[in-house]
């Protein structure tokens, strides 16, 4: 399916820049009028994401994230957020929940489970020594469902 609506950023792999990616990505997202519980889940996912390859990717080093919103036909929307950085030898155990390669730090293991919790499908490419690209999916409630109060 061909996207109708497309936003990509690339920034720097600083933490300080994690709050301003969720933003943008919610952002680009207000155009479909998202209920404010799917903007806050997108917000966190893209989170989650973001830090992962700012933390893990690059390690805390210096390295490009690049972030790219896409919007579908019927309410869906994908966010790909791609590092080039060390990459994941085994995606399935990574993605096994409390599991971390950071235990020391404040990481709890439950990224990948908090994204597949807000969103509607989570894939994850990846090559060791190449980079990780997540890709997380939701197709939003339609609008006129929404209760009166709206
Ligand atoms: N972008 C990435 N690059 C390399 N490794 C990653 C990346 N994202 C996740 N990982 C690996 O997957 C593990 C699990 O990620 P996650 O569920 O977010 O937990 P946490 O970040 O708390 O460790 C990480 O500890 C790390 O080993
Ligand atoms: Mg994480």
């Amino acid at each position: 399916m061909k996207a109708i609506n497309t936003m990509s950023l690339t920034f720097d792999s600083l933490e300080v820049n994690e709050s301003f990616a969720r933003s943008a990505a919610a952002g680009f997202f207000t155009q479909l009028d998202p209920t404010v519980e799917e903007l806050c889940d997108i917000r966190t996912a893209v989170s989650e994401a973001v830090t992962n390859a700012i933390v893990h990717g690059y390690r805390r080093g210096a390295g490009k994230v690049r972030l790219t919103a896409r919007i579908y036909p019927g309410r869906k929307i994908t966010v790909a957020v791609r590092d080039s950085g060390c990459g994941i030898a085994d995606i399935e155990k990574a993605m096994e929940p409390l599991y971390t390669t950071d235990p020391e730090g404040e990481r709890s293991g439950l990224g990948f489970s908090v994204m597949q919790s807000f969103m509607d499908a989570v894939r994850v490419s990846s090559a060791p020594g190449k980079g990780t690209t997540v890709t997380m999916q939701r197709t939003l409630s339609p609008l006129p469902e929404r209760g009166e109060a709206e």
